[in-house]
């Protein structure tokens, strides 16, 4: 998917990620943030879900990088109903690998993010944010080992009502082996049945093992340290 395929899909995206990683995220990140004073580099920022749980958590600035310009424009919208936040909160309109921060930051967070890079581009991202980390920093992103997808007809995966319409979301495996799968989500408007707007977007996923980021994040000088199911924290010395 190209990054700014999330503009054309922005308007559904906190209706559907509701029901998706982010109630698990607000219950897991906040205690693994416990002692942050300092700032924090959100990376892929998005509709800015995550950026108020950050916010909710640590006192500091957060540097929030988002390159798309749909999810960011929520999630400005979402900082201008919050003036407390939105006072330290400073949006990043670039990608991760071009993020260059003025000051080291105490943690990183990147959430739902990560399969967006390709094998080739992560050692990169990992020095990039080795980087911004200030000594004794922490980075910390949501990792499962998930099954290799199984390719077939699209299915509805969520559908939500506002107001008249409804908004709802298909998707489906197209191909996948256990680096790489592709998908197509299909975002429709339906008004009586009859669907009055629909995008389609095509997805390329990759999923690194334990293994393959345990020796990335090693070479880029981290170490990993404990976390719950779902999370992965790492100390950069
Ligand atoms: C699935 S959303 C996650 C948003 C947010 N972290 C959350 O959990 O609600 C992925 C986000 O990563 C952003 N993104 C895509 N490529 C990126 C890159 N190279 N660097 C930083 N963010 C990126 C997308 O624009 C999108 O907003």
């Amino acid at each position: 998917m190209t990054q700014d395929a999330y503009t054309r899909t922005a308007p559904f995206y906190d209706l559907w990620h509701e029901d998706g990683h982010v109630p698990e995220i607000r219950k897991l990140l906040p205690p693994l943030l416990d002692g942050v004073t300092g700032g924090v580099l959100e990376i892929g920022a998005g509709t800015g879900l995550i950026t108020q749980v950050i916010g909710d958590t640590v006192a500091g600035e957060i540097f929030a990088v988002e390159p798309s310009l749909g999810m960011r424009a929520i999630l400005l919208s979402r900082l201008s109903d919050r003036p407390a936040l939105r006072e330290r909160v400073t949006v990043l309109p670039y990608g991760a690998l071009d993020a260059d921060l003025d000051e080291p930051v105490e943690a990183v967070v990147m959430i739902s993010v990560l399969y967006g890079f390709a094998p080739e581009e992560r050692p990169k991202l990992w020095e990039t944010l080795a980087r911004q980390l200030r000594p004794g920093g922490r980075l910390i992103f949501n990792w499962r080992q998930r099954p290799v997808g199984v390719p077939g007809p699209p299915e509805v995966m969520g559908s939500y009502r506002v107001g008249r319409h409804t908004y709802e979301i298909a998707g489906q495996v197209v191909s996948a082996t256990p680096e790489k799968a592709t998908s197509r989500f299909s975002y429709r408007i339906l008004q009586r049945g009859v669907v009055i707007s629909e995008d389609i977007v095509e997805t390329d996923g990759y999923r690194p093992t334990l293994d393959e980021l345990t020796t990335e994040l090693t070479a880029a000088g981290f170490t990993p340290t404990p976390a719950p199911d779902g999370l992965l924290t790492w100390h950069h010395p």
